[in-house]
């Protein structure tokens, strides 16, 4: 298949903002084949069914690489507390937040959560969402990680999307083990992890380094659990208060650390040495109120590639549209649109340690995203709108 007249924004380095007008994309089987100006075409491609796609823009399908989409329940009434001035970390010390989307989690059956879960997925999808990163860490036992992970699993069964699954075991210290975080790492997280792993569920390997959380000697272990699993890892970081956790992800080698609103300009230069991808999530940010903004000067500086991702979950960040994720990117944490897209595209593809997409060169899936809008900032700039015209996954329109 040929796409013909399209307004081409490869995403590739160094294209920087640069469109290709009068492009033509080949696409054979799941893959692209070349892509390039219609005039530079390759003869041999001269005979191909072609798709005229009237000087739309196309982007590589867009990557969501954090979120927390398999869930039970709601926390809209956490919603209400916050807004009469309970914040985040009381009501998790109540035993709100986390714990209660983990009732609700071990309660629900697997089809209701996949059910939910595909309601979340088929919005993102509606926007050009191709490929999903999805976390555990609502069940904090093993039967309810691995009932999550495998949910997560099916998802790619029922949508044309990409699954890449991310164990999140160290998210919070169940009810059962209240005060005895220690017991509960080596007693259910890691053996849950083994596990998970065995049963072919976990792609990464995440944890919260937080003071309502983990500490850094636990989180250490189960990192360390990771890399003897040959699993790489990636970690919710500095997001509430400094902590230590974005050093931590970058000495293992992380693909990346997550929010980090409170990380320092010494965290940007040791993640930059160790290629760890900044995941930035302003839905976290504005629906908590932060009013500290990640160090994106210091990690543009240092050459941290920085993500945008929805971190989509009940609590701090009820985001399915990564749309509005780019927006807020650029509004709130002061990105460029060019970076939001870089964000939510090969940097995104990065963070999920895929190589294989978030640009459109010839190898690369064909995983595509047709926008009817004239440029690339347009993505961002726009609020509650969107320009998708058609998404081709894997090749398929
Ligand atoms: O990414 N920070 C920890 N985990 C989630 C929040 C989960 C929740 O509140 O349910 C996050 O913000
Ligand atoms: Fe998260």
């Amino acid at each position: 298949m040929l796409l013909k007249n399209a307004t081409l924004v490869t995403m590739q380095p160094g294209a920087k903002d640069r469109l290709v007008p009068d492009g033509a994309v080949v696409l054979e089987g799941e893959r692209i084949r070349w892509a390039g100006p219609l005039d530079a075409l390759p003869s041999e491609h001269h005979q191909l069914d072609d798709i005229d796609l009237a000087g739309r823009l196309v982007t590589p399908a867009l990557i969501d690489c954090h979120t927390h989409l398999v869930y039970g329940g709601d926390r809209a009434g956490e919603f209400e507390a916050r807004l009469n001035g309970a914040s985040y970390q009381q009501i998790a010390r109540a035993g709100g937040g986390i714990l209660s989307t983990v009732t609700e989690t071990r309660r629900a059956s697997a089809e209701q959560l996949l059910t939910d879960a595909l309601t979340r997925v088929d919005a993102m999808i509606a926007q050009g969402v191709g490929t999903i990163e999805v976390k555990s860490g609502y069940g904090l036992d093993q039967e309810t990680e691995l009932k999550m992970l495998r949910v997560a699993r099916r998802i790619e069964t029922q949508r044309p999307v990409t699954i890449k699954t991310s164990f999140l075991g160290a998210h919070a210290v169940p009810p059962e083990f209240a005060g005895k975080p220690d017991a509960y790492i080596d007693t259910v997280c890691l053996p849950t992890l083994r596990a998970a792993t065995a049963e072919g569920l976990v792609d990464a390997v995440d944890g919260f380094c937080e003071d309502i959380a983990f500490d850094r000697d636990q989180i250490a272990r189960v990192m360390q659990c990771a890399a003897d699993l040959g699993l790489p890892v990636k970690l919710h970081a500095e997001q509430l208060g400094h902590g230590g956790g974005a050093a931590l992800a970058a000495r293992f080698g992380a693909l990346s650390a997550d929010h980090l609103e409170y990380a320092a300009e010494a965290d940007a230069a040791q993640m930059a040495a160790a290629g760890t991808v900044a995941v930035l999530l302003p839905g976290a940010f504005y629906t908590l109120g932060e009013t500290q903004a990640p160090p994106v000067d210091a990690f543009r500086s240092h050459g941290v590639a920085m993500a945008l991702a929805t971190d989509c979950n009940p609590g701090s960040s009820p985001l399915a549209s990564l749309l509005l994720a780019m927006n807020m990117g650029c509004t709130l944490l002061r990105m460029t649109p060019q970076e939001a897209l870089e964000g939510v595209t090969r940097h995104a593809a990065r963070a999920l340690g895929l190589s294989d997409r978030g640009q459109i060169r010839p190898g690369y899936r064909a995983d595509l995203a047709v926008w009817d809008a004239a440029h690339p900032a347009e993505l961002s700039y726009r609020i509650g709108w969107n320009p998708l015209y058609k998404r081709i996954f894997g090749g398929a329109l």
